[in-house]
């Protein structure tokens, strides 16, 4: 089974199936376990093409295979190195099966050299052990490994930037997975305000988790105090860009451009842009770099050594709502899409 959108419209879905794949010499199957669903899968698609997301599991003309993280184990195999039974943790599209070309991977675990994937980004074409029986933990992997990942990298590039000589963080979207956990890392260093702008209906959840100094709705942005910050923003929301590059006019340090949650309002106008130009975040690039500063086993358990408080303060608020089978994943989909996902859900699937 495939799931596939619309890539002119992402609202447009469907279901195709296919016999199993059988694998030629140096190949696997996978068969997908479980994965996360976050507005993190809308936004790969919504950059399907201007980032090349659509190329990582190709699809009939017109659709596109959305990527998703998640476990998976090996069901059949022509590779040696990598029998079945294999399981890992990885990048996928929403099918039950996913037939890959193993390179067994220092470390562990394995990298797809399937040849069209091979000049895309290397973060997403490793696949990395896991235990052989799924495990509590599991969950919490699927939402927010990516993610808080990305939000270990931008609270390490604003501490080695000095945080641009302000001692305030403003994030968009702070009621998303990315700004929360980005949110719970900036909390903990010594002088640092954490201001997140979210929406009205947000607000009052988003307070309640105590990793923000303030909360600010998004309608009530030009009465919050004006002060040196650097903005980053989640929502990739044009317009609410230029109002807060009005608010903060001289104060404003830096405009780091992460995401794109509210995907409806990147095109916005986003009016005169007073202040820094924004600056595009992408985070295999930074990997990519820490990578080189710190070698595998540095950025592993720099990032394992954060991950542990931050798991068992998620698992205190999160709300994991399963799903599987086709109804489930176009129902939770699109509620993704469409921003009606209650903030404290985390949809974990299967096929
Ligand atoms: N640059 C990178 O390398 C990188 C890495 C990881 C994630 N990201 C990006 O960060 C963003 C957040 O991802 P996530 O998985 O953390 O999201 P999430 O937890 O699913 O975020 C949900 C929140 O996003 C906002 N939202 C979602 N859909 C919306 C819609 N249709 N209309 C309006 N608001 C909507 C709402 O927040 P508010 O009401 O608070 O706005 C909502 O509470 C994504 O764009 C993702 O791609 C970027």
């Amino acid at each position: 089974m495939d799931f596939l959108v619309g890539r002119d419209d992402l609202r447009r879905t469907r279901f195709t199936e296919a016999d199993v794949p059988e694998p030629g010499p140096g190949e696997a199957v996978l068969e997908l376990e479980r994965f996360g669903l976050t507005s993190n899968n809308v936004t790969y698609a919504v950059m399907g093409d201007a980032m090349s997301y659509w190329r990582f599991f190709p699809a009939d003309e017109g659709w596109g295979r959305i990527p998703v993280w998640g476990f998976a184990h090996v069901t059949a195999s022509a590779h040696d190195e990598t029998p079945a039974g294999t399981r890992v943790y990885g990048y996928f599209p929403i099918s039950t099966h996913l037939l890959v070309r193993p390179k067994p991977a220092d470390g562990g675990g394995f990298v797809d050299t399937t040849p069209h994937r091979v000049d895309l980004p290397a973060v997403y074409n490793a696949y990395a052990p896991a235990p052989p029986e799924p495990s509590e933990g599991d969950d919490l992997q699927v939402l927010f490994r990516p993610l808080f990942g990305t939000s270990f990298l931008i609270d390490d590039q604003l501490d080695e930037g000095g945080f641009h000589d302000s001692a305030s963080v403003w994030l968009s979207s702070a009621s998303s997975k990315t700004a929360l956990s980005t949110a719970f890392l900036l909390s903990r260093r010594e002088g640092i305000e954490v201001v997140g702008l979210t929406s009205a209906g947000r607000a009052e959840f988003v307070r309640g988790l105590g990793v923000y100094d303030r909360v600010v709705a998004y309608d009530e942005l030009e009465e919050a105090p004006r002060e040196r910050a650097v903005y980053v923003d989640i929502s990739g929301d044009a317009e609410l860009r230029g109002r807060v590059h009005r608010h903060l006019g001289d104060e404003l340090a830096h405009d780091w451009l992460v995401g794109a949650s509210h995907w409806d309002r990147v095109f916005a106008d986003p009016g005169a842009l007073p202040g820094p130009a924004p600056e595009m975040f992408f985070a295999p690039a930074r990997f990519a770099k820490r990578l080189e500063d710190w070698g595998a086993d540095g950025v592993q358990s720099r990032t394992a050594e954060a991950w542990g408080p931050f798991a068992e303060w998620a698992s205190g608020w999160l709300e994991v709502e399963r799903g599987a089978g086709p109804a489930d994943i176009e129902r939770l989909y699109l509620k993704l899409v469409d921003g009606e996902a209650p903030s404290d859900a985390g949809y974990v699937l299967a096929p």
